[in-house]
């Protein structure tokens, strides 16, 4: 076997800053990259005769897209090929290696499966736009989670803090948000993994059940979400921390929420964050508390007393 490598490529983990769930419902949302903690594709030569292999060691696993064409993975490599004009199998072994944990929040399906669209592409000496990657890997997602809003795969894709709301049909709408002062989130995790799917159809069944009530609970979050960005652009952390409370009172009502993450939630504002919610899809996964300088450390302490498996930091706006 020639481990030569071909073409390598990364992708961005993300977070949702406030307006998950009701974003599947037509409402905007704001979502961050994480630029720092990111999934990785590497493209070596694979065995001759075998076409296209995976290999996954965070997962102990490797397969061959012939013995499993349905695989959303492998669909995702058959679409982007097609994409590429490239219709004869190929002979390759794709790696792909992520330091974001699966079913966390914080967009691993989605920087994975962009990592690898990226080192094809790269592997044939090709770019592809970041809103043909997108779409990409939004078919691929459907694969996963049956509705997804499309904002994952978008701010992946972009790696820019943006604003989406969802359209009937594309285009939707995308635009950069700008943050007028850097700040400071910490991301902690419950370390209980849950598949995005679960809380998505959980909430779908209840809204069909009661749509009046949830498209009521949803324009009271498209309604926090629209002064977070004015909010953002003024840099008044005291408010941005009360929006957060709010949105994460709403995602309680909307029945997303879990007693490991109120706990988290809880000692970060005890210990003096400006607020603190819930991120991604819920019953499990990260939230995040908004801190300053001052603040960090004992926010930091506390999430680990409270049962955080590991917190993160990022800043956002900064540079
Ligand atoms: C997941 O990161 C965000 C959700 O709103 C689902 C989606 O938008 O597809 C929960």
């Amino acid at each position: 076997m020639d481990d030569h490598i071909i073409s390598r490529a990364s992708a961005c983990g993300k977070i949702i800053l406030c307006g998950e769930h009701a974003v599947v419902y037509a409402r905007p949302a704001i979502a961050l990259p994480l630029a720092s903690i990111r999934a990785h594709a590497v493209i070596t030569r694979g065995i001759p005769g075998a076409g296209l292999c995976f290999v996954a060691p965070d997962l102990g696993r490797r397969w061959l897209l012939a013995a499993t064409p349905d695989d959303p993975m492998a669909e995702l490599v058959t679409t982007t090929l097609r994409r590429l004009g490239v219709a004869q199998p190929l002979d390759l072994r794709i790696t792909v290696t992520s330091d974001l944990p699966i079913a966390s929040g914080m967009g691993s399906g989605a920087a994975i499966a962009t990592a690898v669209v990226r080192a094809l592409a790269a592997a044939l000496d090709r770019t592809l736009e970041p809103a043909d990657i997108s779409a990409q890997v939004y078919d691929s997602e459907r694969r996963y989670h049956g509705t997804p809003s499309g904002i994952d795969n978008t701010v992946v894709a972009h790696e820019q803090a943006i604003w989406f709301q969802r359209r009937t049909e594309p285009p939707h709408v995308i635009e950069p948000i700008t943050i007028g002062a850097p700040f400071t989130l910490l991301i902690g995790d419950t370390g209980v993994r849950s598949a995005t799917r679960l809380p998505v159809g959980d909430v779908r069944r209840r809204w069909q059940e009661d749509p009046t009530h949830y498209e009521a609970l949803f324009d009271q979050v498209a309604a926090i979400v629209t002064r977070t960005r004015t909010v953002l652009a003024s840099g008044d952390l005291g408010t941005l921390g009360a929006l957060l409370n709010q949105n994460q009172e709403l995602l309680e009502r909307i029945g997303v929420s879990s007693p490991e993450l109120e706990r988290l939630v809880e000692a970060a504002r005890s210990a003096g964050a400006y607020g603190a919610k819930l991120s991604g899809a819920g019953w499990g996964g990260v939230m995040i508390a908004l801190v300053d300088d001052r603040s960090a450390d004992g926010v930091r302490s506390a999430l680990m007393q409270a049962g955080a498996t590991r917190v993160l930091q990022t800043t956002v706006g900064a540079g």
